[in-house]
């Protein structure tokens, strides 16, 4: 199968790049390595020989691949992939963009949660299989069995995205953000005889100082600080990120529609935090009945390979259930297990997951071994 790959230089390429060569990917495929910047380019180094860099832009190039994977965003995609199509080809699109992903003709892939749904989109001739939003896509790895097994009448999650979910140069802002913050204040930490209210003082100047670096953020600080909404507004006062829990979680699970009858209400409140790349979330659960904790355990941590169930303990929650603890690694726990007052129908959970991993890389490298099968 001849594979083509745009978009692999960037954050979450570079990730699907690094796990494709860990997991032997490219021993499978014919990888093609396609630029918009470095046509005729040395291609990366993937543990075997190829060809120079392709131009992205060169339908008659793209039309020669079997599959072709796309980290490039969605411009691109909006651009290149109805040429594509009018062009008459037929071969697979993976992609990592949101703009094809609530289409008809396309299957949001999350193979540990619906291969049921990517099984039957093959079988039917879909040939557009795209990544889902991260903080969807990390919620379902965690608590899929409950929704597999339609447990679930409603859910809420409330969010703590990772910088990384808003790019790069995000990562870098809120390092630099956090680096001044400390600069402002190094002198007063060294004292131990100064006061903490001076040191809280100066740090709030700085913070909201005209100087302080926040451009990647909208003008607004995420250290020291949170930002309270996420991605464009969309509709009924959520943001578009809001609105991508209940709609992809739908479509992933094989449901009617977000919204319509049989489908499960699923919404929440989206917010950025000063975490690197590991997303949170806070999950309310209302199940459809009262099913004993240690089933609901069970059922939770035998759904795939990758979730893990932290006793609902201070120290392992402390040591297992934080970003810091996850980053890098594909397990996803979940833990803080417990019913709430409210009754024995209403579950709570926290899950932490890397979003450049389960939440944006992974799922495709996957969607390319399920296409060899
Ligand atoms: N939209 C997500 C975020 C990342 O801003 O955190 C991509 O799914």
């Amino acid at each position: 199968m001849r594979v083509g790959f745009v978009g692999w230089r960037g954050m979450v390429g570079s990730v699907l790049m690094q796990r494709m060569r860990e997991e032997n990917d490219f021993a499978h495929i014919e990888p093609v390595f396609f630029t918009t910047s470095n046509v005729g380019g040395k291609g990366p180094d993937v543990g075997r020989d190829v060809e120079t860099l392709k131009d992205a832009k060169s339908i008659d190039d793209l039309k020669a691949l079997d599959a072709i994977v796309t980290c490039q965003g969605g411009d691109y995609t909006n651009e290149i992939y109805p040429q594509l199509r009018a062009a008459g080809w037929s071969g697979y699109w993976i992609d990592a963009a949101s703009s094809l992903r609530m289409k008809d003709d396309a299957i949001i892939i999350l193979d540990p949660v619906n291969l049921n749904v990517i099984q039957d989109g093959l079988q039917k001739g879909v040939r557009n299989y795209v990544g889902g939003n991260c903080t969807v896509s990390l919620m379902l790895m965690a608590l899929g069995g409950l929704f597999q097994n339609d447990m679930v009448e409603w859910a809420t999650s409330m969010t703590y995205q990772a910088a990384s979910g808003a790019g790069a140069q995000n990562m870098r802002e809120l390092i630099a953000q956090m680096g001044r913050i400390h600069g402002s204040v190094a002198d007063l930490l060294a004292d131990p005889a100064s006061a903490i209210l001076d040191i809280d003082r100066k740090v709030a100047e700085t913070i909201r100082s005209d100087d302080f670096p926040r451009q990647n953020f909208r003008n607004t600080a995420l250290a020291g600080s949170l930002i309270p909404w996420i991605d464009v507004p969309y509709e009924n006062g959520q943001s578009k990120e809001e609105w991508k829990g209940g709609a992809e979680c739908n479509k992933i699970l094989g449901k009617p529609a977000f919204r319509t009858p049989g489908s499960v209400p699923i919404d929440g409140l989206c917010v950025r935090i000063g975490a690197m790349r590991c997303h949170s979330q806070a999950m309310t659960i209302k199940l459809r009945q009262d099913v004993p904790l240690d089933e609901i355990t069970d059922i939770i941590g035998k759904a795939n390979d990758w979730v893990r169930v932290v006793p609902n303990d201070r120290e392992r929650s402390e040591r297992e259930l934080t970003p810091a603890a996850v980053t890098g690694h594909l397990h996803v726990p979940v833990g803080r297990l417990r019913k709430l007052a409210m009754g024995g129908e209403y579950l709570t959970a926290f899950t932490v997951g890397d979003q450049l991993l389960w939440g944006a890389a992974e799922p495709l490298r996957r969607m390319l071994r399920i296409l060899l099968q």
